[in-house]
């Protein structure tokens, strides 16, 4: 069964990572019916499109997205991070972000598992407008919005995650400032604990954990968040893993996902050869996972793993591209990727 995938390469650097993503999908053996979809900031500087209803539509009859990177500077600032990005994850209700992390060199193994429709990112939870207003030019409010409804959801896809892992989770929370709102995260997260009794339980104050996370991060298996904190906990835990441009990211609901690297669109490295494009790739190994899960098929969970340890392999073998401090071009990088991966 040939899956159908709808592809955006986005801005900056996004077309240049989704690119040797899918070679790499490719060299693992599987074949994808893909869709391109040329959104992100340039369609939007050509005609001002930024993400028809129509385009969700036929979305919603594809298997899963596969994205680069948005957001431009020749654009107004969030505007295609709001109108394209938040957008699908809010349309699609794609409310689980996993993203893991791994350093083994640092005894690094966690995952981030980020609530992905709500909270402080006031303008995603809206029917209509933004979350954030101004009374007076001189004062600005912002609106976060937590449900026990979206908080118990989350936190039940991180216990059944730490359950087949080391059974720890980490529920992250600001209740000595924030404490109705993440207060609310925070027992919602408690109460379904209760029906995963094997699974460790503990609680961390965001600022706190961002210490620990760096002081002794391999004591962290399974870390559960609120929007925002997960999307800072994201580019702190990607630097630990290496860098940011190792980190991958699903988002995903029980029956859509949409793989996009952690990472931004780094519009000064764009087009040149020199983006780190392991993210994207261990993001099409979370892909591939997923969709085996969800038709059973178990070549495309082969393919992931032949894909992961090719990256291993590769990074282990010294071929690394500069912001890891290697010499590699993300062609090259990606070519070593690939013989490795077809090697087995
Ligand atoms: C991420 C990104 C996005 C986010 C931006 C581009 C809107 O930082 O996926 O982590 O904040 O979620
Ligand atoms: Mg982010």
């Amino acid at each position: 069964m040939t899956h159908r995938i709808g592809i955006i390469g986005g801005d900056g650097i996004g077309p240049d990572v989704i690119a040797e993503g899918l070679k790499v999908i490719g060299a693992a053996g599987v074949e994808l019916e893909t869709v391109d979809y040329d959104l992100g900031g340039a369609r939007y500087g050509r005609d001002g499109t930024v993400l028809p209803d129509e385009v969700i539509e036929e979305w919603r009859s594809l298997d899963a997205l596969y994205l680069g990177a948005v957001g431009t500077p020749e654009v107004p600032p969030g505007l295609i991070e709001r109108g394209l990005l938040l957008k699908m994850r809010f349309a699609l209700d794609l409310y689980v972000n996993l993203r893991p992390f791994v350093y083994p060199a640092g005894g690094i193994d966690f995952r981030v598992v980020r609530e992905n429709t709500e909270g402080f990112y006031a303008d995603r939870n809206m029917f209509v407008g933004s979350g954030e207003f101004m009374p007076t030019p001189d004062v600005a409010l912002a609106v976060g919005v937590f449900t026990r409804d979206a908080c118990e959801r989350i936190a039940r896809r991180a216990f059944a995650l730490a359950q087949g892992r080391r059974k720890h989770v980490t529920i992250v929370h600001k209740t000595n400032v924030l404490a109705l709102t993440t207060g609310l995260f925070r027992d919602a997260c408690r109460s379904v604990a209760e029906d995963f009794p094997d699974v460790h339980v503990d609680e961390e104050h965001i600022d706190a954990l961002t210490a620990h996370l760096v002081r002794r991060g391999s004591d962290f298996d399974v870390i559960v968040a609120e929007n925002m904190f997960g999307d800072i906990l994201s580019d702190l835990a990607g630097e630990l893993s290496g860098s940011l441009g190792m980190a991958p990211s699903l988002n995903a609901s029980e029956t859509k996902a949409m793989a996009q690297a952690a990472h931004g669109s780094a519009p000064d490295i764009a087009g040149r050869n020199r983006a780190n494009p392991t993210a994207l790739i261990l993001s099409s190994a979370m892909l591939l996972d997923w969709l085996a899960e969800h038709d059973g098929d178990v070549r495309l969970t082969a393919a992931a793993t032949r894909i992961r340890s090719a990256v291993r392999g590769t990074l282990e073998s010294g071929v690394a591209t500069a912001d890891v401090g290697g010499l590699a071009s993300t062609a090259e990088f990606t070519e070593a990727v690939i013989a490795r991966t077809l090697r087995r």
